[in-house]
């Protein structure tokens, strides 16, 4: 199908965690987790009210739940907590009919360590041997055994700081935190295997190309069953300097900017080598360019955490089919100069045929409302949803829910559940048990609900005009009719106030201009462009205000944290 008529090219796409999203009420005994025909009952949801184009599904695959469901012991089955492979084809068939796609999530770079296959490595038996990277390690000075080289594995305690949990060493006292290997000894095998993540992921190796087939076939197996695309897991992860090179110390490291031992090394041969990740990712790619899937609208979004000119290489190896996900608005500060700069870069360098993205969040980042504030959510939203591209909405975004804090007995993620907060059940309705979300006993829930966030249950907000829920169905809607953001370029403006960020997307016929307030003050700001007079239709703070007039050139009239939404009159 041509790039250019894509419905992905500006899609709204709605991440589900389908482990606390929804569990069909007919399912019995309820198993107090989501379900896929929990998530059927809610496409009306998601399709009609929210607005949303499309889903991306977190894995729903065979796993021990090591992390999350990451961990996959079986990539061709769905978790039976979660349902059955029927199940799954009827979501397709269900979604499909109402309009909505579907994206499931592919993990490459590694199973976990029930997966049949590692057994069999781990055994080293025949033609599985190197489905996994082993090596004997070398010896130390004192003839010990030691792990062949420095790498770290990327869970050495993440995150901890910036959520302030835990006793986070302080580098400067010289009581520092030494990365976790990313090597794993195996009593079985007598060698160490690769293990990027968590000790039961062991990194599949991408070098044999028996590995790289049956990965392949992984994909076939899904876009066969109804899926229109991946969200590929930890892309970066699969270039790997083979020669298992030492990685540099990384002498920026300081524990105000990193939140990781691990990013005490430089990653120039763990991950993101390019001479074999562009290829895996070419190879990857050319999967959807198989003939039987000539007639299918297939994407691909690839999580990759790289420096911005490393993703735009990645961006670039198949346009038309494949793109990173955009991270970098997630993790800038909350300022003009780093937006605008970040947004010029980005758009400037995608491709032509190439779809951007914007995310605000997911199962792995503090959810944006605890993030930014409830306020500073609002206007991300908005700017985000008016720019050109794929937006990302992480479940229960759309309601401005906030991270819980879970008990410890109660937690779920490895790290003392450091991911769990931003994963806690959808809160529906709150006068329903458990919030709507499973009719199972509380202390069943797979992950309990957050009860501080029950004054703004979906239940609340569909009623109130202002609400969160509100502002994000109007915009999706908004973004929708006007032929400008379904088709323009973006191109950013001058504001002759430092605090206030504008740009603007146009068509043959419709020109319209965002202006976005980054300060906690009023503001006015005069707006470069060619058209003075213009109609406000959106603002982040009043979203149900009738549109009103407004003059560019005399100066636009800014709340504190304002987004507004101009169109030429
Ligand atoms: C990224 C996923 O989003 C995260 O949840 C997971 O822990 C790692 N990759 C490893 O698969």
């Amino acid at each position: 199908m041509a790039n250019q008529d894509s419905t992905w090219r500006q899609a709204v796409i709605y991440q589900i965690y389908p482990w606390t999203f929804h569990e069909d009420m007919k399912r019995m005994p309820q198993k107090g987790v989501g379900s896929l025909r929990g998530i059927i009952e809610k496409i009306p949801y998601i399709r009609e009210e929210l607005g949303a184009d499309a889903i991306w599904l977190s894995p729903i695959y065979t796993s021990p739940m090591m992390d999350g469901g990451y961990d996959i012991s079986n990539y061709n089955d769905v978790h039976q907590d979660l349902g059955s492979l029927q199940d799954f084809k009827d979501l397709i068939q269900e979604a499909h009919q109402s309009g909505v796609k579907v994206m499931v999530d592919f993990v490459p770079n590694h199973t976990s360590d029930q997966h049949e296959w590692f057994v069999k490595s781990r055994k080293r038996e025949k033609d599985f041997e190197d489905w996994y990277i082993w090596h004997p390690g070398k010896k130390d000075e004192q003839g010990n055994r030691i792990p062949p080289n420095n790498w770290a594995s990327v869970f050495s305690m993440p995150n901890k700081r910036s959520r302030n949990e835990g006793n986070f060493p302080d580098l400067n006292e010289g009581d520092w935190t030494p990365p976790v290997s990313a090597w794993q000894w195996d009593d079985d095998r007598k060698e160490y295997y690769l293990r990027t993540f968590a000790k039961e992921q062991p990194d599949l190796n991408w070098s044999n190309p028996l590995v790289r087939e049956a990965m392949k076939e992984v994909m076939r197996f899904w876009l066969d069953s109804g899926a229109d695309g991946f969200r590929i897991d930890a892309i970066n992860h699969l270039g790997k300097n083979m020669h298992f090179d030492d990685e540099e110390v990384n002498h920026a490291y300081n524990e105000e900017f990193y939140d990781n031992p691990y990013d005490q090394l430089l990653k120039e041969n763990s991950c993101g080598y390019w001479g074999s990740l562009h290829g895996h990712v070419w190879e990857i790619t050319e999967v959807l360019r198989d003939e039987r899937y000539e007639d299918r609208d297939l994407r691909i979004v690839m999580e990759a955490h790289m420096g911005e000119s490393d993703l735009r290489q990645l961006n670039d190896i198949a346009p038309d089919l494949a793109a990173t996900f955009n991270f970098g608005a997630m993790r800038l500060n909350w300022g003009v100069a780093e937006r605008k700069i970040h947004l010029d870069y980005y758009y400037q360098n995608l491709s032509e045929v190439g779809i951007a993205n914007q995310v605000n969040g997911n199962h792995d980042e503090v959810r944006l409302a605890t993030r930014c504030g409830d306020s500073i959510a609002r206007t991300v939203a908005v700017m985000n949803f008016f720019l050109p591209g794929m937006r990302f909405v992480y479940n229960g975004e759309e309601l401005g829910l906030h991270n819980a804090k879970v008990p410890h007995e109660k937690t779920r993620d490895h790290e003392n559940g450091y991911r769990d907060g931003e994963r806690t059940p959808f809160i529906w309705n709150e006068s329903e048990k458990n919030a709507g979300f499973s009719n199972a006993e509380s202390d069943q829930l797979w992950l309990p609900v957050n009860e501080d966030d029950f004054g703004i249950s979906l239940n609340h907000q569909k009623t109130d005009a202002k609400s969160s829920f509100s502002l994000y169905k109007t915009a999706i809607k908004l973004c929708r009719e006007l032929t400008s953001i379904q088709s323009g370029k973006y191109e950013s403006l001058q504001a002759d106030n430092a605090e206030v960020f504008a740009f603007e997307r146009r068509s043959d016929n419709e020109k319209v201009v965002v202006v976005v307030n980054f300060s906690s003050n009023t503001q006015r700001s005069r707006i470069a462009t060619d058209f003075t007079g213009g109609k406000i239709i959106l603002s982040s703070i009043d979203v149900d205000q009738n549109p009103r007039d407004v003059n560019l050139e005399d100066g636009v009239d800014l709340k504190p944290d304002e987004a507004l939404v101009i169109v030429a009159s």
